[in-house]
């Protein structure tokens, strides 16, 4: 596995291995790497790819009082997972390799970034979408894998590449959960042990709603009825939590008969941490919870 931080010699390594025959699997991560990003890794690797894996914790995505400065950094521990997983080469470029001084380009995806996180984060998939194409022009994937996690990121990349015709075919992989439910997420270890107990409302609220989705309830105001509360007990603050459209992310009013199955959404703080999470019934399946 070759770890390099210059855009160069990466596009060189990669040129090399597209003309032994191979096709490119790209796992674009900020690093901090748990289970979830090995998912993806790990399909990437059985889809027969050439795995590259990027790490890079883009300052242009977090808000001028976001945690760009105390994202975790784990940097070798990285590399060493990475490695173990038989990723092919690792692309960790700082960020005089990725932004100019002057950087003033920007793509931005209308739409789809407006509601949910794009609401209470201002600019924050501007900066996402425009590393993310920055990343796909140096790696040129065929395949490029993004968790469910972060559903609203994950249909923000399908518009931009179907909008910009980048030649590069987009997979969602399934939230990976811990042993309480909650989904895995690099900002996890920000929870003291009490909020992580309190955060453990959100794969409940998931549960319930499966099995009221299981039992034919079909009014989002029947899915969700009681639980917003429930929500609110425990966690600090919640920005949104609302049944969407799973391709429009349009906000499905809460007493329209639901022809097809809804995502439900939310984003909560609990203390200093910002969680997001989803659920759709009809597609994933219900969250496994253990007490300890
Ligand atoms: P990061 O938060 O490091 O996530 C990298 C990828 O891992 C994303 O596609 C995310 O959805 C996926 N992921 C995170 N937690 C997951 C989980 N529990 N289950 C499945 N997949 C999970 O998302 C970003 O970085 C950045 O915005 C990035 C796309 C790299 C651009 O900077």
């Amino acid at each position: 596995m070759v770890v390099s931080n210059k855009k160069s010699e990466t596009k060189e390594i990669i040129r090399k291995a597209r003309n032994n025959g191979y096709k490119i699997g790209f796992v674009p991560t900020m690093g901090a790497l748990h289970e979830g990003h090995l998912s993806l890794v790990r399909k990437s690797i059985s889809d027969g790819c050439f795995t590259v894996v990027s790490i890079f914790v883009n300052p242009t995505q977090f808000g001028p009082k976001e945690d760009f400065n105390s994202y975790p950094k784990p940097f070798e521990k990285d590399v060493e997972l990475c490695k173990s997983e038989g990723v092919s080469l690792v692309f960790a470029p700082d960020t005089s390799e990725m932004y100019l001084p002057d950087h003033s380009s920007w793509v931005d995806v209308e739409g789809i970034t407006k509601g949910l996180c794009g609401a209470f984060r201002p600019g924050h998939f501007r900066g996402v979408t425009t590393v993310v194409a920055k990343l796909f022009l140096i790696i040129e994937p065929d395949f490029a894998y993004f968790g469910r996690k972060d559903y609203q990121q994950l249909k923000t990349i399908e518009k931009m590449v179907a909008d910009l015709d980048f030649p590069v075919k987009i997979i969602g992989c399934k939230t990976v959960r811990d042993f309480d439910g909650i989904a895995l997420s690099s900002r996890n270890s920000y929870l003291l042990p009490d909020e992580r107990k309190r955060a453990r409302i959100i794969p409940k609220l998931w549960k319930e709603i499966s099995l009221r989705w299981k039992n034919g309830k079909r009014n989002v105001s029947e899915l969700i009825s009681g639980l917003e509360d429930e929500l609110k007990k425990n966690v600090d603050r919640v920005e949104y939590f609302s049944a969407y459209d799973p391709e429009t992310l349009e906000e499905i009013p809460k007493d329209k008969k639901l022809e097809k199955g809804p995502i439900f959404a939310l984003a909560v703080r609990v203390g200093k941490t910002r969680l997001i999470d989803n659920f759709q019934p009809d597609y994933d399946e219900e969250p496994s919870i253990q007490e300890n």
